[in-house]
């Protein structure tokens, strides 16, 4: 490989690994982000003729730009055999952070759902605790907002709907549910967390992926990557 970026290099990494298993998958399920984008380009070729689910408008934008067709979800076929996406935090046993972009609930639901999840990251996203570099995304059902807020300060967490991207006012997920930033600091007990606010009505998702990975490609500098195996604990139990 030439010169790159760390996620570049997770994403011809996760090329190169996976190109057998990204061939023989019918149905492919892609995530959301810049480290995606960056996955579509260098597989566009390999995601041609396939049956191809998008987490979000703006992957679906990019995958067509390039010729791959996107099926919308739940398709014909039940299960998606194989999952791609970025992650914001990545911890040393597989446990993310996803949603700075916006698409956590897509994301969630096609990982959930999918075989196989391979995630792609540059080594600047490994962390110590999760919530070390930045909030927790969650999705909210817009009306119930005031109350969760409450709720969450209550619970001794800053909540904040995130605003931008050229909008005025709060962010809509894709899913029409508002993307509430929760200021956490690092977290001791992901998995307590995730049960607390999946409590709160109102709260759809959250941006904890906790036990979801497969695989981890970890994008390093000078084109180099490794590739990191997980155990994965929440999947559909059908598949
Ligand atoms: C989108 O909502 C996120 O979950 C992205 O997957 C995550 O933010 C990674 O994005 P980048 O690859 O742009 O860092």
């Amino acid at each position: 490989m030439d010169n790159c970026s760390p996620k570049e290099a997770a994403a011809r990494g996760a090329l190169e690994t996976f190109k057998d298993l990204i061939s023989r998958s019918l149905v492919a399920g892609v995530g959301t982000g810049t480290t995606v984008k960056e996955f579509i380009s260098v597989a566009s070729e390999l995601l041609r003729g396939k049956r191809v689910l998008s987490s979000s408008l703006s992957t679906s934008l990019e995958l067509s730009s390039r010729g791959v067709d996107v099926v919308s979800y739940p398709a014909e076929r039940r299960t998606v055999d194989l999952y791609i996406d970025g992650a914001d935090e990545v911890t040393a046993d597989g446990h993310m952070i996803k949603g700075r972009g916006g698409a956590l609930l897509g994301e969630k639901i096609l990982a959930y759902f999918s075989r196989v999840n391979i995630f792609i990251v540059g080594e600047d996203k490994l962390v110590g605790r999760l919530g070390s570099k930045g909030p927790l995304p969650i999705e909210v059902v817009p009306e119930a907002y005031p109350l969760v807020s409450e709720e969450l300060s209550s619970l001794g967490f800053k909540a904040v709907a995130r605003e931008g991207s050229g909008k005025v006012g709060p962010l809509i997920s894709d899913l029409r549910g508002m993307i509430v930033d929760v200021y956490t600091g690092p977290i001791e007990r992901p998995e307590d967390l995730e049960a607390t606010l999946k409590r709160i009505p109102g709260v759809v998702e959250t941006g904890l992926f906790l036990g979801m990975a497969d695989y981890i490609v970890v994008g390093k500098e000078g084109c180099n990557y490794e590739v990191l195996r997980f155990t994965r604990k929440t999947k559909a139990h059908f598949m």
